[in-house]
């Protein structure tokens, strides 16, 4: 008998353009499913009708992405500790009509990290970037038994994320303004930079927030960015004799993570980053 057909979905603005359901829709095949996934470009004002159709519904799963990831936890019954640590939701969960709330996003990104550049225990960090992302994979990091620091345009919103971090590990992280020179002085110290920040997304594909000259051999150099796939930031890490470490591979792990939460199934990974790059060559 086949199962009854499930549905999971996106919620944000804007959507198009997502890879996730390219990305979901694969592994619900290779593993046989009828379920499906799609994407509902949902504004503001609609998220409450959004969260209402889930629970009418019985949608079983859904991804929540920009402007969501923190009103949403408003419209939950409960939150998961990941979720807690983050102050954000990435998944939601529909556990027999009661929505729990996670967050994959950090821990995603962790993986990825960890699966191109090995452990991160005890090694030096640089994350560039004070937004939501950074907070979640600096969080992880740190969790993870890494000495971060955090460097940022807007100081102030560093010296925030670094306090939100500190009260939820007992973990203390360092701050310093995205300045050259002391940003060279920090990443010469470390054993990986990590770009948190939206800088050489494109259409502004020529900016990046380090050069060469800045970057050493033996450095891994990780780039949150995936559109391109090849950042000018990750060109720059191979001048240098750096090891470079994509931004596909953090939205496929945060992907494969909440596979697992929804299905409790393990998640066919590779396919699910062949289809992401399939997607991408076909210019979603
Ligand atoms: P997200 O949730 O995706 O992390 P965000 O919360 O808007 O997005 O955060 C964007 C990050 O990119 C911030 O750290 C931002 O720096 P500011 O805090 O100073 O705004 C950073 N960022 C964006 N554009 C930048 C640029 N051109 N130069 C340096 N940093 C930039």
């Amino acid at each position: 008998m086949k199962h009854r057909r499930e549905i999971f979905m996106l919620f944000g603005d804007p959507v198009e353009g997502s890879l996730s359901p390219p990305m979901f829709n694969a592994a619900f095949r290779r593993l046989g499913m009828n379920s499906i996934y799609i994407a509902v470009k949902t504004p503001p004002q609609f998220l409450a009708a959004a969260v209402a159709m889930m629970r009418g519904l019985g949608v079983k799963g859904a991804n929540i992405t920009i402007p969501h990831k923190v009103a949403i936890m408003g419209y939950l019954d409960k939150l998961d500790k990941s979720a807690k640590d983050v102050e954000a939701v990435n998944v939601v969960a529909n556990v027999n009509g009661k929505l729990v709330g996670y967050n994959t996003d950090g821990t995603g990104a962790l993986a990825a990290l960890e699966a191109g550049g090995g452990p991160v225990r005890g090694k030096r960090v640089v994350v560039v970037g004070a937004g939501g992302a950074a907070r979640a994979i600096v969080h992880s990091l740190v969790t993870a038994g890494a000495d971060v620091c955090v460097a940022n345009r807007t100081i102030e919103k560093a010296k925030v994320l670094a306090e939100i971090v500190e009260r939820k590990t007992g973990k203390s992280v360092k701050v310093i303004p995205l300045e050259k020179k002391l940003l060279k002085d920090a990443i010469a110290k470390a054993d990986i930079l990590i770009n948190a920040t939206s800088v050489g997304m494109q259409p502004k594909a020529g900016q990046t927030i380090a050069t060469a000259d800045m970057l050493h051999p033996g450095l891994i150099v990780n780039d949150i960015v995936y559109k391109p796939l090849k950042t000018r930031l990750l060109k720059e890490a191979e001048k240098a004799g750096a090891k470079t470490v994509d931004g596909l591979g953090m939205l496929v792990n945060q992907a494969a993570l909440a596979f697992k939460i929804w299905t409790k199934k393990e998640p066919p990974v590779e396919v699910m980053r062949e289809a992401a790059e399939r997607a991408m060559e076909a210019g979603r």
